[in-house]
């Protein structure tokens, strides 16, 4: 699967602690009327509209078609648009360019960094957050294994994320143009509701680990990792999962 190919509604259902999160990114970002922003990696846009609500105008991209579709029809007054991360140019530079929990999504970082950069005018700057270097490790370990057991499969080789320190992010910003201003790797333990909750998650956030297999093939999987994580991972008492979440957070500008 690619991100195309994500459940909309599900992520706005059960997963939007995503966009909830972003909300203290915009205060790092502080919109101001009359600028225009750029908001990669979008999903369903709800970050977007509170940057319109702001007063500034908004470009969001999501290389996911149904994000897109679900986003430009909650919102039919912002420009949305299908576009990877790692390959757009706009006809227009922004004075921003804000992204919440996306990046890591893109394996070719320095394609991103380099496609953003090209966006933004000269003095204009970057916002993002993200998953950082051990993001999720519980859980990467255990698809890993579960598919080594179960399937034969090298689950490191198809894991789809990325997740650099903040030496190697700054790095990549740097050589493609930008100056780091801040850049910080922190933990962030994130509680998923309900006893389904990490089978939800590993639907919408880990279906690339299970592409070929069968239905039943990936369940079974899906099955043995929620085993697996149950004893470190949920608290029965408060029906919660709590996910090992790692942020890079990151402000550059455009010299
Ligand atoms: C994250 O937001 O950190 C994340 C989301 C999906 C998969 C992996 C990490």
């Amino acid at each position: 699967m690619t991100a195309s190919d994500w459940n909309a509604s599900l992520y706005d259902r059960k997963l939007s602690f995503v966009s909830g999160y972003g909300a203290g990114l915009l205060e790092l970002l502080r919109p101001r009327a009359g600028e225009t922003i750029l908001d990669v990696g979008c999903g369903t846009g709800d970050l977007a509209a509170r940057i319109v609500e702001a007063g500034a105008k908004v470009v969001g991209i999501d290389a996911s078609p149904a994000m897109i579709a679900s986003a430009q029809a909650k919102y039919p007054g912002i420009d949305f648009r299908v576009a990877r991360a790692e390959a757009f140019a706009l006809e227009r530079s922004v004075d921003a360019v804000f992204s919440n929990a996306a990046l890591h999504w893109v394996l070719d970082a320095r394609g991103a960094a380099r496609c953003m950069f090209g966006a933004t005018k000269p003095g204009g700057r970057l916002v993002a957050e993200f998953g950082g270097k051990g993001n999720v490790a519980s859980v990467a370990e255990a698809i890993e294994a579960a598919l080594a057991e179960l399937a034969g499969i090298d689950g490191a080789a198809r894991r789809p994320w990325y997740f650099p320190s903040v030496g190697e992010y700054a790095a990549l910003l740097e050589s493609e143009g930008w100056e780091v201003l801040f850049a910080e790797l922190y933990d962030r333990p994130t509680p998923i509701d309900g006893p389904d909750g990490l089978s939800a998650w590993l639907a919408v956030f880990a279906e690339p680990y299970f592409a070929g297999l069968s239905a039943e093939a990936a369940d079974h999987v899906r099955a043995a990792v929620v085993s697996r994580l149950m004893p470190r991972l949920y608290d029965a008492a408060a029906v919660r999962w709590t996910v090992d979440y790692r942020r890079l957070i990151v402000a550059a500008r455009k010299p």
